[in-house]
């Protein structure tokens, strides 16, 4: 049996913050080639690099049929149009789904089904519980003014491909229009 230390854990939906987890840091730098817009991320570069979100990830074992969580925090911004986002990704092993369940603020999850390439835009919001079917890339945008932080459970075999998400990206991105998000065609914005 595991030890309760790798049983439980304490997070604070506020910060993200995961006692004892290590955390993965974005800055705006780290997400070149993600806004279509590049005119306004070099704008956005120049004026400073803000952090853009932090991953506290437990990983308490690595069988077959072990999970993994993570807790994210994403700042409120915008790159022109676009709001801040997470690089996003595709499983390594494409099989994995995943859930995310939103605990503070308010954003959306684009996911992209590799095969088709058709796309949606699913809200996530406190309390609310969206599903993240297999062979699906994802990526998170904060729409709110306030930090979005959410949970994320997934297969400790997943593993995160960024590679094919750096060489294709999303065919759309989520911009402010009317003050409210959209999903608009990337090479509309290019
Ligand atoms: O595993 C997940 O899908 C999340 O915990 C993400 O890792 C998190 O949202 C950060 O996004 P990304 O991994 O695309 O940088
Ligand atoms: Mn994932």
């Amino acid at each position: 049996m595991m030890s309760i230390g790798q049983l439980r854990s304490r997070f604070d939906p506020l910060t993200g913050a995961i006692a004892g987890a290590p955390v993965t840091r974005r800055r705006l730098s780290d997400l070149r080639g993600c806004f279509a817009d590049s005119a306004a991320y070099e704008a956005t570069l120049a004026a400073g690099d803000p952090l853009l979100y932090s991953v506290a990830s437990v990983e308490p074992a690595k069988g077959e049929g072990d999970l993994h969580y993570g807790v994210g925090l994403l700042m409120p911004g915008r790159v022109g149009a676009e709001y801040f986002m997470t690089k996003g990704h595709l499983h390594s092993w494409r099989q994995a789904a995943e859930i995310y369940i939103g605990l503070t603020g308010e954003g959306v999850l684009l996911l992209e089904d590799e095969a088709s390439g058709e796309s949606r835009l699913v809200p996530l919001r406190p309390h609310h519980a969206v599903y993240v079917p297999g062979h699906t890339a994802h990526r998170t945008m904060n729409t709110g003014a306030v930090p979005l932080t959410y949970l994320g459970v997934y297969p400790a075999k997943a593993g995160h491909d960024y590679g094919t998400i750096a060489e294709k990206n999303f065919h759309c991105v989520v911009v402010e229009r009317d003050g409210r998000p959209t999903m608009v065609e990337r090479k509309t914005l290019t």
